[in-house]
């Protein structure tokens, strides 16, 4: 198997890694997300909607308990590119000075995804979407390069029975559009590790193996990819017995893994079990690097069954404590 040239961010991961071995005492009881997951060498973050930091609790609970940030929609092309060659960063960079200013991390969502496109590249054909596409990826990757640390290079582009969605990328750009992204925005930014990034992917399936089948041929072919994200949008009660085989069988491929939109329908010790599952996997496959939440509080999230850790008015869920002794409990390893 080819492995990547050794200079592209192995020598960060050689340095997170000896950061994590000089650990030597056991994880101390850490009382946050964020400082629990960081006993380990990880992060613990959530994904922000920038209007939403002028409220005090959502702003101090952010900032007391994740150690890193996503924007929820901010970076996505729409946001960005709302039209051709015209750039707009003002909402992924204020969340990324928000995140910075207290030294929390930035994930980067999303480069290339069939939704959230701006409707001028949605008309788009042939090699007017390739350099759409391509011109699209460079301009935002080379706007954060140094800012973000992973990127969603490539979003959803698997249905559930292992064939490629055809969505209009597909369609106009053939099985190699993936391949393509990736090499661009390893161009555009060659620090942030590059990640391919889809739901319906907790567990050893159909969907699962395909994208698998993709990562174990571009890392035989020397393609940049260095992370697969799993979004983890799930239910209380759902069958996640091959959740952990499933992140170490990508980890085996030389690939970090992150779970990066984690939310859970329900409530109580199901929500928390379910919770508690995913963050267990995590801990225990070592090239899982971190955790993402998708939000901060029920209030505002996309879904309305009450899906994250803090509930309407702040207050932490039965699933907050589960997922934070499961941290500390598997923390310390590297
Ligand atoms: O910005 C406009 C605003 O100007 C307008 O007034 C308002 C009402 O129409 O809509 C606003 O846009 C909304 C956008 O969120 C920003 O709030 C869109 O309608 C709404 O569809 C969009 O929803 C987002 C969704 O992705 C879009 O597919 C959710 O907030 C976001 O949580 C969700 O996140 C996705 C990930 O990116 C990929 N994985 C799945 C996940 C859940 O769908």
């Amino acid at each position: 198997m080819t492995d990547r040239p050794p200079n592209r961010g192995m020598r960060r991961r050689i340095a997170s890694a000896v950061a994590a071995l000089t650990f030597t005492s056991p994880a101390q009881a850490a009382t946050t997300l964020g400082a629990s997951a960081a006993e380990s060498g990880r992060y613990f973050g959530a994904a922000v909607a920038g209007n939403r930091l002028s409220e005090s609790a959502y702003a101090n609970t952010l900032a007391a308990e994740f150690n890193s940030v996503v924007a929820e929609n901010a970076m996505k092309w729409d946001a960005t590119e709302p039209n051709p060659g015209q750039f707009n960063f003002s909402g992924g960079d204020q969340i990324v000075n928000w995140a910075q200013a207290r030294g929390m991390k930035v994930r980067g969502h999303t480069l290339v995804w069939h939704a959230q496109q701006p409707s001028w590249a949605q008309g788009l054909t042939g090699n007017n979407l390739r350099n759409a596409m391509n011109n699209h990826i460079t301009g935002v990757a080379n706007h954060y390069e140094g800012d973000v640390f992973a990127w969603d290079v490539v979003n959803e582009a698997f249905e559930w029975d292992g064939s490629r969605r055809q969505s209009n990328l597909q369609i106009q750009l053939g099985n190699g559009w993936i391949e393509e992204a990736f090499r661009t925005a390893d161009a555009a930014d060659p620090s942030a590790r590059l990640c391919y990034n889809d739901y319906g992917t907790d567990g050893i399936n159909a969907k699962s193996t395909a994208i698998y089948n993709m990562v174990r041929d571009f890392r035989s072919r020397g393609v940049p990819i260095d992370c697969v994200g799993f979004q983890s949008h799930l239910s209380a009660g759902d069958n996640l017995s091959s959740y952990q085989a499933n992140l170490q069988r990508f980890a085996d491929l030389g690939v970090d893994v992150e779970i990066t939109e984690l939310d859970v329908g329900g409530s109580g010790s199901g929500q928390a079990a379910t919770f508690k599952t995913v963050t267990d996997s995590c801990m225990a496959v070592s090239r899982c690097t971190g955790i993402t939440v998708w939000g901060v509080t029920d209030k505002y999230s996309w879904r309305n069954d009450d899906p994250l850790l803090f509930d309407d008015n702040y207050q932490k869920k039965q699933a907050y404590t589960a997922v934070l002794n499961s941290l500390n409990e598997g923390g310390g390893t590297c």
